[in-house]
């Protein structure tokens, strides 16, 4: 007996995932009891040069030819997007009563209900370990080691690229462009790296976290995103002034009316374990009712812990474990509610670019007070009559709707010559 494995992309994961089924080939005979074999590859591009030899491995040029055929066991979907041919491979394998495993967080974030709905009613498995985090078996954690867990909250940091680029701005004083080229040279970022940038990426993994913590659907639509193209080179220095690090914090809370999922560059303390994850790195952080706080931190993107995470969903199909896709039956998944957001407190820091003149002070602090936000400390670090300066302030905690009310006053002020930024402080952990 063996597990016959068909590989659908041969990419940077996809290539790191047939190199390791065959360097490890005996590791993988040991641990499985059965021979793991690749019966089986499509891409776009036959003649393409890889680091791992095709020679033997049947090809196909039709991916859902491929996922249809009746010789093989487990689709292998590396080719990523939420839709599309992703989407029509995963159909037809579970049609045809194959296990999926797949790398594809899009994918799983916006069709993971359905897909698993599907492969339930044929007695099929998917295996995502590789669509969160990288090489953190952060899905084993949940589903497995946690089983015995109510977990109420859940962040982390869940996208490599925007951890890396966020880093070397800090660390290099490196320029956004020149730092995302390096992130997609070595292999971390999308095939559209925006997804990267812009938090969609991050949000993707979040959707499929919270389902797994909290046992609702997974619900995409109600995550909060932003990213962190609009990160200044003038914010990372007041962060580090002010004794925080701004990271991309992924974060779902459950809440008394439901559901807090956001994706967001935030401040964290320079202290906390959180602002301390650097480059490719991702981590994950969570509360289990009877563990108590465990914290993972690994490689979240990359070829080599991407195909790890892979091969260890394959080792758990060799060995004929099979588990409810989301932890529990889809038919037992809470619907997902959104908390009403404008009720959520938190403690912020703004950046205002102001016209150094006498006056500029008390308008900000009007503001201030007309809506009843405190301010915890307000700093101009340089001196300039007449002309442009940063202003900044950090708040006591105050709800997200009061603070959205005291953006759009700054804005509306003559002597505020840029929109102002604002970022999130998070005390997690420090
Ligand atoms: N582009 C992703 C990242 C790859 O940078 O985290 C891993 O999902």
């Amino acid at each position: 007996m063996s597990l016959r494995i068909g590989i659908c992309g041969l990419g940077t994961v996809g290539a790191a995932v047939l190199g390791l089924l065959k360097d490890k080939s005996g590791l993988l005979r040991q641990r499985s009891g059965t021979e793991m074999e690749v019966v089986a590859v499509s891409a776009r591009n036959r003649n393409l040069e890889r680091p791992v030899s095709l020679h033997g491995i049947p090809w196909f040029d039709d991916p859902i030819e491929m996922a249809a055929h009746s010789d093989i066991d487990v689709i292998v979907e590396l080719i990523g997007g939420s839709d599309g041919i992703a989407l029509d491979i995963c159909k037809t394998a579970l049609g045809s009563h194959k296990h999926i495993v797949t790398a594809n967080k899009a994918l799983i974030a916006h069709h993971g209900l359905d897909l698993a709905e599907k492969a339930e009613a044929v007695g099929s498995t998917i295996g995502f370990e590789a669509a969160v985090a990288g090489g953190i078996p952060v899905i084993k954690v949940l589903r497995e080691g946690l089983a015995a867990n109510g977990v109420d909250s859940i962040y982390g940091i869940l996208n490599g690229t925007s951890n890396y680029i966020l880093s070397e701005m800090r660390d290099n004083g490196s320029d956004f462009g020149t730092v995302l080229k390096e992130a997609q040279d070595k292999g971390y970022a999308e095939a559209d790296p925006q997804f990267d940038i812009d938090g969609t990426d991050a949000a993707h993994k979040l959707t499929i976290l919270a389902a797994l913590a909290f046992g609702c659907r997974p619900s995409f639509d109600d995550v909060t995103i932003a990213g962190i193209s609009d990160i200044s080179e003038l914010d990372i220095s007041f962060s580090d002034e002010l004794g925080y690090r701004i990271k991309l914090l992924a974060i779902a809370r459950r809440g008394p009316d439901g559901y807090q999922q956001s994706v967001e560059p935030c401040m964290v303390p320079k202290v906390s374990p959180i602002a301390n994850v650097e480059g490719v790195f991702n981590a994950v952080s969570l509360h289990g009712d009877r563990s108590g706080p465990i914290f993972l931190e690994g490689r979240g993107a990359g070829a080599a812990p991407t195909a790890s995470a892979v091969v260890a969903d394959l080792v758990d199909l060799a060995r004929g474990i099979s588990l409810p896709i989301f932890g529990v039956p889809t038919k037992s998944l809470a619907p997902n509610t959104a908390s009403v957001v404008g009720t959520i407190t938190g403690r912020y820091y703004v950046r205002l670019m102001v016209l150094d003149r006498p006056g500029v002070f008390a308008e900000i602090a009007a503001a201030l007070r007309d809506e009843d936000v405190s301010m915890e400390a307000i700093l101009q670090r340089t001196r300039a009559p007449g002309d442009l300066v940063p202003v900044v302030m950090t708040t006591h905690e105050v709800e997200q709707r009061k603070i959205a009310r005291v953006l759009e006053k700054f804005s509306s002020l003559e002597t505020v010559i840029e929109e102002p930024r604002v970022i999130k402080i998070e005390p997690l952990g420090g």
